[in-house]
């Protein structure tokens, strides 16, 4: 790469002096933690989501353990998910002391095949929950999953921590099953660095979640330092865990979210960009598209059925030209944790494993605009044509 070459990250928030006086307001408040800032970020993310109760939690992670633990989800239960997600979608159903089942991708798909999870329905004792994962941003196919999922008895927690903003027929992914979780991880869409939020119509299981989040306490925080009851009193009813999100990062998640469907809008263009230039080589693979997709992450894949094929190769071109690429996901079950735990080979989930084999995911964020899009669509041809930019 030529020194004088910009390098174009896979992943870059995007924060502006408005993130920084919103940050700035809270540390001179002298209320750093959960309060009043957080209730005001739930309310707006309730209401652009389209839910009566948002919770503001310290990462995805924490909000899909609150949500299985709200459903009951304990040792002798099984929990369906994805193998094709990251580790916390599956590890959370470990801290729980329940056992997983893993479902394979739909050919040519990044998300949760519905045939597939008939099967595992059909044949696996004890299901109790199903987390479909929006793998990208891309809606899984909940009118199959949500209606397969009840008829088996299960809930259904959506993993929605690329999905945000997807917009689908039926609502926004994330407010599709029982509960939803998103994630404000450091290159998610909108970011607080790190932090989540949970959403759910079900307002006993709210109940639980919010109480659980933080600590097992009756009282929510700002009201034990807002109500006229005195601050000390206080009730532990459960072992809860301390997962809230602090006010100071809930700051930033207001000024992201004014700006949620403007960033949308930019990825949607680099997305546009990067499939006018790839869509007719016949060594590539769109991302499959659909209604709502986010653009959370733009994964292409190299045409396994072309000779020559190489997707680490082009990774390795691509860090050469200046620009930065990931991989999403390396499937759970070829894992040495879970691999060992249920006997798993690499071909138990063919499709995910072929999937793994041939994506990789090009830069993708708000800010980075169409001339740093174009310079990473003209990387990716000039390496398959065998040249090094
Ligand atoms: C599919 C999926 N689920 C859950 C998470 C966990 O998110 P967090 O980092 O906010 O805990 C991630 C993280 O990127 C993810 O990719």
């Amino acid at each position: 790469m030529n020194p004088s070459t910009e390098f174009i990250p896979f992943a870059k928030p995007s924060l502006g002096p408005e993130e920084e006086e919103a940050v700035l307001r809270i540390m001179r408040s002298g209320w750093l933690t959960t309060g009043s800032e957080t209730l005001a970020f739930e309310r707006e993310f309730a209401d652009f989501v389209g839910v009566p109760r948002a919770m503001a939690v310290n990462s995805a992670t924490s909000g899909l353990h609150l949500a299985l633990e709200a459903l009951g989800i304990g040792p002798g239960d099984v929990v369906v998910a994805p193998t094709y997600t990251f580790a916390s979608t599956a590890a959370v159903v470990r801290h729980l002391g329940a056992e997983v089942a893993f479902c394979d991708t739909a050919p040519g798909s990044y998300n949760m095949d519905p045939g597939a999870l008939e099967s595992v329905l059909k044949t696996t004792r004890n299901v109790r929950a199903v987390v479909p994962v929006h793998v990208g941003g891309l809606p899984c196919d909940m009118d199959a999953i949500v209606p397969l999922a009840r008829r088996y008895g299960c809930a259904v927690v959506e993993d929605a921590a690329h999905a945000f903003p997807s917009r689908t027929a039926a609502g926004m992914a994330g407010t599709l099953g029982d509960i939803g979780v998103y994630s404000f991880y450091a290159t998610k869409t909108i970011t607080t660095g790190e932090g989540g939020m949970v959403v759910s119509g079900n307002e006993a299981l709210c109940a639980r979640m919010s109480r659980m989040r933080m600590h097992g306490i009756d009282r929510e925080v700002w009201d034990r330092y807002t109500s006229k009851k005195a601050s000390w009193v206080y009730e532990v009813s459960e072992a809860g865990f301390k997962y809230n999100l602090p006010d100071i990062l809930s700051a930033m998640g207001r000024v992201q979210l004014t700006k949620a469907d403007r960033f949308l809008a930019e990825r949607q263009a680099i997305a546009g960009i990067y499939n006018q230039a790839f869509g007719s080589h016949s060594g590539l693979v769109l991302p499959p598209s659909g209604t709502g997709h986010a653009w959370h992450l733009y994964s292409l894949r190299v045409n396994p059925r072309e000779a020559g094929a190489d997707r680490d190769g082009l990774i390795a071109a691509l860090a050469d030209a200046g620009i930065g690429c990931s991989v999403h996901f390396i499937p759970l079950h070829t894992m040495p944790y879970w691999a060992g735990r249920y006997a798993l080979e690499p071909d138990s989930y063919p499709n995910a494993l072929a999937m793994y084999q041939s994506t990789l995911s090009l830069p993708i964020w708000q800010g980075m605009g169409p001339e740093r899009a174009t310079r990473v669509a003209e990387a990716v041809l000039s390496a398959l044509a065998g040249g090094r930019s």
